[in-house]
This record gives C-alpha cells, sequence and structure tokens, in this order.
C-alpha cells in the first residue's frame, strides 16, 4: 500500500479542485491520441482522429475524456486503497479491452502536461512531485488486473 504525507494530499486535492473533468479530459485524451497515434487502435469507433484539431473536436473524444477523468478523480477519493479500487477497472482494460498497460503510463504523462499548462507557476516541483507518485499508484492499480 502506498503511504501519503498530509502535504502530498493536499497537493493532490488542491490541484483537482482547478480541474474541469470534460475540458481536461478531452485535452488528456487528445494529447495521447496525437502523440501516440498508435494508441487511435482502440478507438476505431471514435471516427474522425485524423489531426489535433479533429480530435479535441471529436465529440467522442471529449465524452470518454470525460468519463477516464472522472475516474480518476473517484480514485483521488480512495487514495489509500487505489488498487483495490480500481481492481474492477483493471480486469475490465485487461481481459474485455485488451489496452496495453504501456499506455497507462503514457496517459499519465499527458494528463501531468495538462495539469501544468493549466496550473502554470501553481504547479510547483513539490506539485508535480506528488502528481507523479500519484500517477504511478495509479498506473500500477490499472496494471495490477493484467497478472
Ligand atoms: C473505457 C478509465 C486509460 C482504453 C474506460 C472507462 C473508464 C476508463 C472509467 C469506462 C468503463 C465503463 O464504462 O465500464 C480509464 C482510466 C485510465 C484509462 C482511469 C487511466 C488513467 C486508458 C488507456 C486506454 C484506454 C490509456 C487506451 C489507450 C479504453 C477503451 C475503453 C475504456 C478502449 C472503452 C471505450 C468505449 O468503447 O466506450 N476507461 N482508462 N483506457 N478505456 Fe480506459
Amino acid at each position: 500500500m502506498v503511504h501519503w504525507t498530509a502535504e502530498e494530499k493536499a497537493a493532490i486535492t488542491s490541484t483537482w479542485a482547478k480541474v474541469n473533468v470534460e475540458r481536461d479530459g478531452c485535452d488528456a485524451l487528445s494529447r495521447l491520441l496525437c502523440v501516440y497515434p498508435w494508441t487511435q487502435r482502440y478507438f476505431s469507433t471514435f471516427g474522425n482522429l485524423s489531426n489535433i484539431t479533429a480530435i479535441s473536436g471529436n465529440p467522442k473524444v471529449k465524452g470518454h475524456g470525460k468519463k477516464v477523468l472522472t475516474a480518476v478523480g473517484d480514485a483521488i477519493q480512495h487514495m489509500d486503497d487505489v488498487k483495490r479500487h480500481l481492481a474492477a477497472l483493471s480486469k475490465s482494460h485487461a481481459q474485455e479491452l485488451h489496452v496495453d498497460p504501456e499506455n497507462f503510463k503514457r496517459f499519465g504523462e499527458c494528463l501531468v502536461v495538462v495539469l501544468a499548462s493549466r496550473l502554470g507557476a501553481a504547479f510547483t516541483p513539490q506539485v508535480q512531485a506528488s502528481w507523479e507518485k500519484f500517477i504511478n499508484a495509479l498506473v500500477a492499480a490499472l496494471s495490477h488486473g493484467y497478472f
């Protein structure tokens, strides 16, 4: 189980209070689909993903980005038990969706970039360190159902 200091928890929850799950979810998922274009193969029903304008304006990307960031927000509510909290989602990504777990890391990187661009100077190195730790815990929890 991951141990969190009070400062780390405060950094995560105070950042999250500034997140707009629809806008920022769409931005993070759009970055994933643009920077790592082979991830588009999981979203073959989403229609036009040919360039960043098409991707970020695609209503299915917007809807799915919101779904994913809502799940991240729920995980923040369960930081002390993130592995158990995400067990079912991990199993579905492994056994039904067949998502390569490397992609969780890539999505985490994209999310950190979006948070940094939103927060500017408030995204201090300490805040970033807390997020890197949280993303690692999230990725480990989502990858757990593969083993
Ligand atoms: C579906 C969360 C990363 C591919 C979902 C759903 C959630 C979710 C909540 C909806 C499940 C449901 O409705 O039962 C997350 C979280 C992630 C993550 C929290 C990382 C932080 C990824 C990545 C990929 C991916 C990196 C692929 C590159 C999919 C696909 C679906 C899905 C293909 C089904 C989409 C559909 O057909 O509607 N995910 N996901 N996920 N996820 Fe993820």
